[in-house]
């Protein structure tokens, strides 16, 4: 079975190593010509742990190639998993534009049967607009299947995630269908959950949706910690102790982003209007995960006043550990709101300075440092807005007298807060 990627960002190129990793036979393609020849050179286009290793090795092994020409990775293969972007539109749905016009190439060049699969975060009922467009489009008669196959791994241990899932849900309609993705997640069948294909498209969207409210939950949980003498990170282990609810995705912070979270509430708020179904309830989780870098300015501003002319260091760019992605990440809106009241800044980041370079260029108002110890150096504050684990271990008495005001305000509670004030600094976190 030969099977094409159409796509190769995150998903589609995490997807495209990994099904090549279970032993299949796999051509990727994407209209960026650029991520086809970086590729096809072994050089993975975003920042992945175990990505590149596993891409290599089979552009070697032969299984594994990437290709500019659309049209003929759809006529020479026998599935297609599609994972093409579907970005956010102004009124928060998903904009379907590149799936509607993969689903027009697949018709055109349909020369046998064919499975198509949709990997890409997609609303309930995409499947149907996908195959009435290839009935609209097709030139020869030939059969084919539209199936779901939503993805659920984890920027920063996506490899991992794709290689030992903790569940492969494949939404079907046709038997055949259903053979042939069981036989190509063959090795998982004791994870397999087969549904129809609103259910998985549906399953993803209310995964994601629910994490985020988890987190959107333990964040409003922890505005009343510091109105009162709780800790959060107690209450989150006290509340996870039971096994119903999980100690998984309640760290409070500074909030969620990326390019999944925002984007899949704020789609799933809008597919729910459109269907009449009133889900308020995401409008408050999205609310509340806005709110939170205003909360973290206020801290900052609570200690330093003016901020002014203050030179403030920035720990943490990623939206996330073990990532160079800054795509909706809370560090963006932290320093667009530190530069609009004249803080000078400078920030640290081990993975993703080059991309945040591209969103806040360099000036003499904000430095890239080579180190979190340079970017510390005679500084006023630090913040602290991704939780690295190089930042978990760092000298902090160094850091404490390279700074000019021992001030540390942590917006991931990585520090024990009896442990930071001891050294001698002035010290703020989320909900303790
Ligand atoms: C998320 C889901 O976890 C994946 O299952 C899904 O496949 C993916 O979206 C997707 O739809 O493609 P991802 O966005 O890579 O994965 O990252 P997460 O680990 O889920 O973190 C999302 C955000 O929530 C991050 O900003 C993180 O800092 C924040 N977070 C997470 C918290 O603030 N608190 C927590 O307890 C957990």
């Amino acid at each position: 079975m030969k099977i094409g990627i159409i796509g190769t960002g995150y998903v589609g190129m995490v997807t495209a190593v990994g099904l090549a990793e279970l032993g299949h036979n796999v051509t990727g393609t994407d209209i960026v010509p650029e991520k086809i020849d970086k590729a096809n050179q072994g050089i993975a286009p975003i920042y992945e742990p175990g990505l590149e290793e596993l891409l290599k090795k089979h552009l070697k092994a032969g299984n594994l190639t990437f290709s500019h020409d659309l049209d003929c990775t759809i006529s020479s293969t026998d599935v297609l998993f599609v994972s093409v972007n579907t970005p956010q539109q102004e009124d928060g749905s998903a904009d379907m534009s590149f799936v509607e016009s993969v689903s027009r190439r697949i018709a055109e060049n349909l020369n046998n049967y064919k499975l198509i699969v949709e990997k890409s975060t997609v609303p309930v009922k995409t499947s149907s607009w996908i195959k009435r467009i290839i009935c609209l489009y097709k030139k020869q008669d030939y059969e084919f299947d539209v199936a779901s196959n939503p993805e659920f791994l984890r920027e920063g241990s996506a490899v991992k995630d794709f290689l030992e899932p903790e569940r492969i849900i494949i939404g079907v309609e046709t038997d055949k269908a259903r053979d042939i993705l069981t036989k190509i997640y063959k090795k998982f069948q004791d994870r397999i959950l087969v549904t129809n294909i609103d259910t998985a498209e549906l399953i993803k969207h209310a995964s994601n949706s629910f994490l985020a409210m988890k987190i959107s939950f333990i964040n409003l949980i922890s505005d009343l910690c510091e109105k009162t003498d709780a800790d959060v990170e107690l209450v989150a282990k006290g509340m996870g102790l039971d096994t119903r609810i999980g100690k998984q995705f309640l760290k409070a912070g500074i909030g969620y982003g990326g390019s999944c979270f925002p984007k899949d509430v704020r789609a799933l708020v809008k597919i729910g209007e459109d269907l009449g179904v009133d889900l308020n309830l995401l409008k408050e989780v999205d609310k509340v995960n806005i709110s939170r870098v205003k909360k973290f300015v206020d801290k900052v501003k609570k200690a330093l006043w003016i901020l002014k002319g203050k030179k403030i260091a920035v720990l943490g760019l990623a939206f996330k550990p073990e990532t160079d992605d800054i795509r909706n990440a809370p560090s963006i809106s932290v320093i667009h709101t530190l530069q609009s009241e004249g803080a000078q800044l400078f920030l640290y980041d081990p993975k993703a300075m080059d991309n945040m370079k591209r969103v806040v260029p360099e000036s003499d108002k904000v430095v890239y440092a080579e180190s979190p110890y340079e970017a510390v150096k005679d500084t006023n504050a630090l913040l602290i807005i991704t939780e690295w684990d190089e930042f978990r271990c760092l000298d902090l008495k160094k850091i404490k007298e390279l700074m000019a005001n021992p001030i540390l305000i942590d917006g991931r509670n990585i520090y024990a807060p009896e442990e930071v004030r001891k050294l001698g600094f002035e010290y703020y976190s989320i909900g303790r």
